[in-house]
């Protein structure tokens, strides 16, 4: 056995910058002013990881002492990480809309000819990130209906849909900091390359398995799972499913790039804390599931493709059940045969 390690480097040393003109030359309407748009998304990416990476020294761990529209206690790096994105897309000019998790209500940019509506959860897993685990940033990407350029309500242009995102995306800062996107053409992975300071083409059209024996879900909240939900789970840990490996890290950006990559399933059910669920329709469950389908899976919130759901306000929750088609499948069976059960 060679005691060498041959490491092979990238065969072709393609930039996300390079990657995005290239999408853009296949989209004959597409302008320049979309890459521009996502230019500003890979560089709020690099400034947030650089600040992920440093947070035991630049002071920026834990509480910020204040509350979210959700009341949930704020960390420092989810502002930081709010403000780095409203700095980096606010001034494109082809940005009309910004809508956090961070933020009450949207914001409306200058003058009335940016043509995009960026949707973003700033950090994802936050409550993590004290504890060094990998933590995330996700992004919704839609245009404006340009009728409604007169500064009416930003509402009508926010609440959109998830099958009409324009493109969609996140970033996880793990081990390493991943880019994943898509514009609608497949799903495309870049990695952070610290020592250029940019994103270097990783993998090109993911496709997630189809089927995988892996779920994730935080069980502390069985209890007050849905009935289907309960059984389906059992039956993963049936000598009959195999049985299945449990993973879960609690940052929804990590749970689901693995599930990306291997296969399995991700649930974040109805529970008694969260009656509709606990995840966010329009900054966490459309572009994740986006994502998702364009990767030939599956994103429902149990009996609604997620992709389809009207959303009426901006921090809506939603369950939200994302993963390889056959798994998917498999649960809304399990759904569908308990309907009616009580909870066990
Ligand atoms: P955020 O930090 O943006 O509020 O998101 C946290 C979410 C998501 O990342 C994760 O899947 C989920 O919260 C974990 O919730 P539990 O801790 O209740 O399992
Ligand atoms: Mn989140
Ligand atoms: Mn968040």
């Amino acid at each position: 056995m060679s005691d060498q390690v041959h490491l092979s480097g990238p065969k072709t040393f393609v930039t996300i910058e390079e990657h995005i003109l290239g999408q853009q030359r296949s989209h004959p309407t597409a302008t320049g002013s979309f890459s521009w748009l996502l230019s500003g998304i890979t560089l709020a990416a690099r400034i947030i990881s650089a600040k992920v990476r440093r947070a035991g020294i630049l002071e920026v761990l834990g509480e910020a002492g204040d509350v979210n529209v959700h009341g949930e206690q704020q960390q420092k790096l989810d502002i930081l990480a709010n403000k780095t994105i409203e700095q980096c897309l606010g001034y494109r000019g082809n940005v009309g809309i910004l809508a956090s998790e961070e933020l009450d209500h949207p914001k409306v940019m200058g003058g009335s000819s940016g043509k995009y509506v960026v949707i973003f959860d700033p950090l994802d897993g936050s409550s993590n990130i004290d504890v060094n685990v990998s933590v995330g940033t996700i992004f919704a990407i839609f245009e404006r209906d340009t009728s409604n350029f007169n500064g009416e309500d930003p509402m009508t242009d926010v609440l959109q849909q998830g099958h009409r995102q324009v493109a969609a995306g996140y970033i996880v800062y793990g081990s390493s900091t991943v880019l994943t996107y898509t514009t609608g053409e497949g799903v495309h992975m870049f990695t952070l390359d610290p020592t250029v300071g940019g994103f270097i083409l990783a993998q090109e059209n993911v496709r997630m398995p189809e089927s995988g024996k892996m779920f994730s879900v935080n069980e502390g909240n069985w209890n007050s799972f849905p009935r289907g939900i309960q059984e389906y789970l059992k039956w993963c840990k049936s000598d009959a499913a195999g049985p299945y490996t449990a993973r879960y890290i609690g940052s929804l950006v990590a749970d689901f790039h693995r599930t990306l990559l291997r296969g399995g399933i991700f649930l974040y059910p109805p529970t008694a804390k969260s009656p509709t669920g606990k995840l966010r329709l329009l900054y966490e469950a459309d572009p994740i599931a986006f994502l998702a389908e364009q990767a030939g899976g599956k994103a429902t919130d149990g009996q609604i493709r997620i992709l389809d759901k009207q959303p009426t306000s901006l921090h809506e929750r939603t369950p939200f059940i994302v993963g390889s088609v056959r798994e998917v499948e498999r649960v809304e069976e399990f759904m569908r045969k308990y309907a009616e059960s009580p909870v066990a």
